[in-house]
């Protein structure tokens, strides 16, 4: 066993505070304790060395692991004379194999920080591949986010050593980078609409493209109304806190023939407007710019990355609320295609800042166009909280999105695009209405986005409505934003910039 690397995430002041409390208080002691990761049920050991002479110990004695239990340290009386935490990989059900490992890493991050412990040993992986590897470094990762800015009792955070068998190779930094930009993104999605505003969010994206040497242009009232991005315009008018578009972009020297764009949905709060939605949970509406904090972090991440393909990202801000001045039903604007817009309903306001961001996308020279919204409660009720849905005009898009997902532990569901379902969009007054009397509410919605879509671009549309926020533990995380999409989009973004792609 050598070193190779403390818990990335957390930083020496941490260490000095935490120090003190450092005190051993379970029989495990002082020393380090091993891991051993296994799945019970199949009675299978996934880590190697030590481990194998310990599932042998467990076939061959009466002691049987409680059903509700993942973990359990034991001491083992042999010649290591170690404690040895169990980890069952096979606890959850219906998740993807890498994702077993995600929250095997997850589960025993927690326990060693609950039980202060120094050192855990991570012995080599039996079937070892460089993805198992990182799955369970990316649940470790998972377990140190914690949004407690304003809780004036801090999270305890305790600084872990994780010692890593000497042949697992680990490129700590890209996983450093990831991770930072997890967190960021998740933070962005937990502040609440008295404080992320769209113009602190712009700010920040400024700020962001400043340190990574990312072009960046920020439009807002006069500008967005010469370049007709009336969609954004008209949800923020009812707000003080004025709305704004974003676009960032990424240049590498290094480049291929693929041009992504990234836009996302950021409305900072999402009242429903005057068509106000009910009192209960409206709070969860400040995550309505998970979208934008999103493709925020991914060109972070990638920029950090030096990704060698072209991507921008482009951030539709505004917070839709009821005021004097506020959009009203039976509105009418002209978007920046010329097409006229009704809307019969103000709390279907995603959709209508999203139209401006796929025609900045297109006048960027993007090869391919993925927009994420949290856009319809409808796409909650089809797939529920851990599958996002997926829209395309693209079979090729579609699959790598979904591969990159799988690979990442998000679960994406491709839904169709049916043309018939469009037919309810249409309005008697202007070209097209914000929402249908009826239908299935997240394709029409995507049918809508669709209509302001040049077809001879490849586009994807996610809808993580659904998966975005969670309200009880799930997976690896405990409360609040989940940051979903985020890794499926930097991971999209290596196979395009890989040419590793699906057509
Ligand atoms: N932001 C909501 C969608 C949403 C719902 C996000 C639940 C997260 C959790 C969106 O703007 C909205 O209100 N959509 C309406 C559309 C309807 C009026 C056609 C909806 O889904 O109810
Ligand atoms: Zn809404
Ligand atoms: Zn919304």
């Amino acid at each position: 066993m050598k070193k190779r690397q403390s818990n990335p995430k957390n930083d020496s002041d941490q260490e000095s505070q935490t120090s003190s409390k450092r005190q051993a208080n379970g029989w495990w002691g002082e020393g380090p304790v091993f891991v051993f990761l296994y799945n019970k049920s199949k009675k299978e050991a996934i880590t190697n060395g030590v481990a194998e002479e310990i599932l042998q110990f467990i076939k061959e004695s009466e002691y049987t692991l409680h059903e509700s239990e993942a973990l359990r340290v034991i001491r083992i009386d042999n010649e290591y004379s170690h404690p040895v935490l169990f980890v069952d990989t096979g606890k959850e059900t219906g998740l993807d194999p890498l994702d077993h490992l995600r929250m095997a890493g997850y589960r025993l991050a927690k326990w060693a920080e609950n039980n202060a412990i120094k050192t855990l040993m991570i012995p080599p992986l039996k079937d070892d591949s460089e993805a198992k590897r990182y799955a369970i470094l990316q649940g470790l990762c998972h377990a140190s986010y914690a949004f407690d800015k304003y809780k004036n009792k801090k999270t305890k955070k305790m600084d872990v050593e994780y010692l890593f068998a000497d042949n697992m190779e680990i490129d700590g930094n890209s996983l450093q980078t990831l991770f930072s930009g997890i967190d960021f993104a998740k933070d962005l999605i937990n502040e609440p609409g008295n404080v992320l505003t769209p113009a602190i969010m712009a700010n920040i994206a400024q700020s962001i493209a400043h340190k990574n040497g990312l072009a960046i242009k920020i439009r807002k009232g006069k500008d967005l109304e010469k370049d007709g991005y009336n969609g954004i315009l008209t949800v923020g008018r009812g707000s003080k806190n004025e709305p704004a578009m974003v676009t960032l972009s990424y240049r590498p020297k290094q480049k291929n023939i693929y041009h992504l764009a990234f836009v996302g949905k950021g409305i900072t709060f999402d009242t429903g407007g005057i068509c106000l939605k009910p009192q209960d949970k409206m709070s969860e509406m400040k995550c309505d710019m998970s979208g934008a904090a999103i493709v925020l972090a991914a060109i972070k991440i990638i920029s950090e990355l030096k990704l060698p393909i072209e991507v921008d990202s482009i951030l539709c801000l505004a917070e839709n609320r009821p005021g004097e001045n506020a959009m009203l039903p039976g509105d009418i604007f002209k978007a920046n295609n010329g097409k006229t817009v009704m809307i019969e309903n103000t709390d279907a306001e995603g959709r209508l800042v999203l139209i401006d961001g796929l025609a900045e996308a297109a006048t960027l020279g993007a090869t391919h166009i993925i927009d994420i919204a949290t856009l319809t409660g409808a796409i909650r009720r089809a797939l529920g909280t851990s599958i996002g849905g997926l829209f395309s005009n693209s079979d090729g898009l579609a699959e790598t999105l979904i591969d990159s997902g799988t690979e990442s532990g998000e679960k994406w569901w491709r839904m169709p695009l049916d043309e018939e379902y469009a037919e309810g969009l249409k309005d008697k007054v202007a070209d097209i209405r914000n929402i249908a009397d009826d239908g299935p509410g997240a394709i029409v919605a995507a049918l809508f986005l669709k209509e302001f879509v040049k077809e001879d671009l490849q586009w994807a549309h996610l809808d993580i409505a659904g998966v975005d926020f969670t309200a009880k533990s799930y997976k690896y995380t405990e409360y609040g934003a989940t940051a979903f999409g985020l890794k499926t989009l930097v991971e999209t973004a290596k196979k395009y910039s890989m040419d590793e792609i699906r057509c």
